[in-house]
């Protein structure tokens, strides 16, 4: 058997958490790969909406085993607050839930050097979460960071103290507070909520899984466009969001890949910092933003809307070998008389269908072609063929640029609100 993945086209935030639980009943293991709690999944079912961070979307349905990945950063902290609200609507993830021993650990000192990075950047910040991620993966690849199964040792505390010291001194040199007594403290105690998690070498756990047949799905968080080596560099996050880190986050090898799930919304968003080659700084963006209640999961920021980009989409999915391209928030869209796509883009007043490699200095100035819009509510159509006939030739221009078949498309955020082709 062999393991299929989901990830994000765009910035982040397409949807992946709502189609991980919507298509979690025909696997048997949900694996997360990479990011941390900069990643807010939303799911919604029964009227309740939930937003998961480091704990996989696959935690609501019943007899589904959910693995977080060495390629995953913990914060220990916002794990034990996910797991004290899981639990109190009668979720114990311990039942159901191995943590990779190989899974850096984000400390408090982290969240502080992130802090302070982006007040030195100024006016060039990269819109960080302020969860520690970039300084986390800086401590794992500059080979100084602890890991979770270091919390078995003996000696954690004194491994523990060394990296906190040498976080004191960077702290210092950035002129940054440093930690306080009480945040440490409730960190330290928060490390007991993973220590009564299933720790596993999960390499070996996912390959046995997938030698013995079980299905796995990959969740990838962020999106191909936050990626740290094909995104919009350096406003990206600080892992591979593609299907390659699937690879490396889980360690699995290449050819067990099966199919790619690429999510992405039916026109653009991005919160934090960066270049957006579509975006609408107007009235329009702003409706968007309403309709579609684009403000960020995990911080509450107004994330900034465009429209559609497709030399973008189809870029992200060469780089990940989309197989399945998943249309979200396509009920956002109903009302509009006219839509924009961006179909190719201008760079130094050149046509191009490429992303340029300095999208910071050489933005591309997008090129529309424009699409009659519906006018219904869709948001309680329930099958593809419902659906109205000016969707269904956005739809079906979008698989002509891409050369990919669409067959999903997602009409609200409830579970029930998806349109399944195949
Ligand atoms: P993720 O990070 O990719 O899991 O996405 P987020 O949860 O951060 O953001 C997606 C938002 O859109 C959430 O608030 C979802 O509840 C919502 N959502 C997902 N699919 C749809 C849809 O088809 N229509 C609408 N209106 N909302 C959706
Ligand atoms: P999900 O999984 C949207 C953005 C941040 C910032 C940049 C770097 O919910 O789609 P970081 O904290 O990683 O150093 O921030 O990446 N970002 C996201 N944007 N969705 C996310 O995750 C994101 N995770 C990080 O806003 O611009
Ligand atoms: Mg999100």
């Amino acid at each position: 058997m062999r393991i299929d993945v989901l990830l994000g086209l765009q910035w982040g935030d397409e949807g992946k958490g709502k189609l991980i639980d919507v298509l979690a009943p025909d696997y048997d293991v949900i694996a997360r790969f990479q990011g941390g709690p900069n990643a807010g999944h939303t799911l919604e079912f029964d009227g309740i909406k939930h937003v998961l961070h480091t704990i996989p979307s696959g935690i609501f349905r019943e007899n589904k085993l959910n693995i977080i990945g060495n390629g995953v950063v913990i914060d220990p902290l916002i794990f034990k607050k996910e797991n004290d609200s899981l639990l109190k609507l009668g979720i114990d993830i311990k039942k159901n839930l191995w943590v990779s021993r190989r899974a850096h650990l984000i400390l408090p000192t982290h969240r502080l050097l992130d802090a302070a990075s982006e007040t030195m950047k100024g006016k060039t910040k990269i819109g960080s979460t302020l969860k520690g991620i970039g300084p986390t993966y800086m401590d794992k690849t500059g080979r100084n960071g602890l890991r979770v199964g270091d919390i078995e040792r003996h000696d954690f505390k004194d491994a523990l103290q060394a990296l906190l010291n040498k976080h004191a001194e960077l702290l210092s040199f950035y002129n940054h507070p440093k930690v306080s007594k009480d945040d440490l403290e409730m960190w330290l105690e928060s490390i007991s909520t993973l220590r009564e998690m299933t720790l596993v070498d999960s390499e070996y756990e996912i390959n046995s899984l997938i030698n013995s047949g079980k299905r796995i799905l990959a969740e990838g968080a962020q999106g191909s466009l936050l990626d740290i080596d094909f995104g919009s560099y350096p406003f990206v996050t600080s892992s591979n969001t593609i299907t390659a880190g699937a690879c490396i986050g889980l360690g699995v090898p290449p050819a067990a890949i099966g199919k790619v799930f690429g999510v992405f919304k039916a026109y653009c968003t991005r919160v934090g910092s960066g270049p957006f080659p579509s975006e609408l700084n107007d009235a329009t963006g702003e409706e968007l933003r309403k309709k579609g209640n684009e403000f960020g999961s995990t911080t509450g920021r107004p994330r900034r809307c465009g429209w559609l980009d497709l030399p973008a989409l189809k870029y992200t999915a060469m780089i990940n070998g989309v197989t399945s391209l998943m249309m979200m928030k396509s009920d956002v869209l109903s009302g509009f008389e006219n839509l924009q796509v961006c179909n190719s883009y201008k760079v130094n007043g050149q046509p191009s269908m490429r992303m340029p490699f300095n999208v910071v200095n050489e933005i591309p100035e997008p090129e529309y072609i424009s699409f009659k819009g519906w006018q219904r509510d869709i948001s309680k159509t329930n099958s593809f063929e419902s659906l109205p006939s000016e969707l269904h030739t956005y739809i079906q221009a979008i698989e002509k640029y891409t050369g990919i078949p669409l067959d999903v498309v997602s009409v609200g955020p409830d579970r029930t609100q998806t349109i399944i082709r195949k």
